[in-house]
């Protein structure tokens, strides 16, 4: 019995490494990519390459576990969740309030520990951030945000709420 159950699930394990969904690679140009209306310096640039680009951008860099299922099933799934809520190779197409948002979020997720995910970072510990490449993180978005048009009160997040009087 145990022996029956067992070939069953070597079989099942062979058959799911068939099914595979679509590969987020495209080759672009992308002319709505967040460096058409942001200034990115080289550092910032490289940060958001190597510690977001994989579930944020139209890119994602496949490690060889990634060919195996049900791996890449997850894998898939945090790479559309992640790109549904940011994609910096749409980014220059959203409208200006989103962006604000997007850039207050960005600081309020990397202050708070939750980006990158934390199962990306036990497999890339280059993603790790450190303290001065967080705060480049934030310098950037500080800076994209002074770009924007002034927001509505209610869209200030903590990040540039002032201080009250
Ligand atoms: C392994 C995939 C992965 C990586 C790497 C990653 N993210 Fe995410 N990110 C997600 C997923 C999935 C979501 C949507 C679900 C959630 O909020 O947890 C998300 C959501 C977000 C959101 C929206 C949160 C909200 O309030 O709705 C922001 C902002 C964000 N990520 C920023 C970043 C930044 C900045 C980096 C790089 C420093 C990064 N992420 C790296 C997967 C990732």
């Amino acid at each position: 019995m145990i022996k029956k159950i067992f070939y069953v699930l070597i079989a099942a394990l062979v058959i799911i490494q068939f099914i595979r969904p679509k590969q987020n690679i495209a080759a672009g140009p992308f002319p709505a990519d967040v460096s058409t209306k942001f200034a990115i310096n080289d550092n910032v640039a490289s940060i958001l390459k190597t510690a977001c680009y994989d579930c944020h951008s139209n890119n994602t860099t496949y490690p060889w576990y990634a060919n195996v299922q049900p791996v890449n099933w997850w894998l898939t799934d945090h790479v559309n969740e992640g790109k549904k809520e940011l994609n910096f190779s749409e980014f220059a197409g959203y409208t200006a309030k989103r962006q604000r948002k997007k850039f207050n979020e960005i600081m309020d997720e990397v202050k708070e520990g939750k980006m990158p995910l934390k199962s990306y970072t036990w497999m890339h510990g280059n993603a790790k951030l450190t303290e001065a490449q967080k705060n480049a993180l934030y310098k950037w978005c500080e800076e994209s945000i002074a770009t924007l048009p002034p927001a509505e009160p209610s869209q200030q997040s903590d990040n540039n709420k002032s201080t009250p009087q």
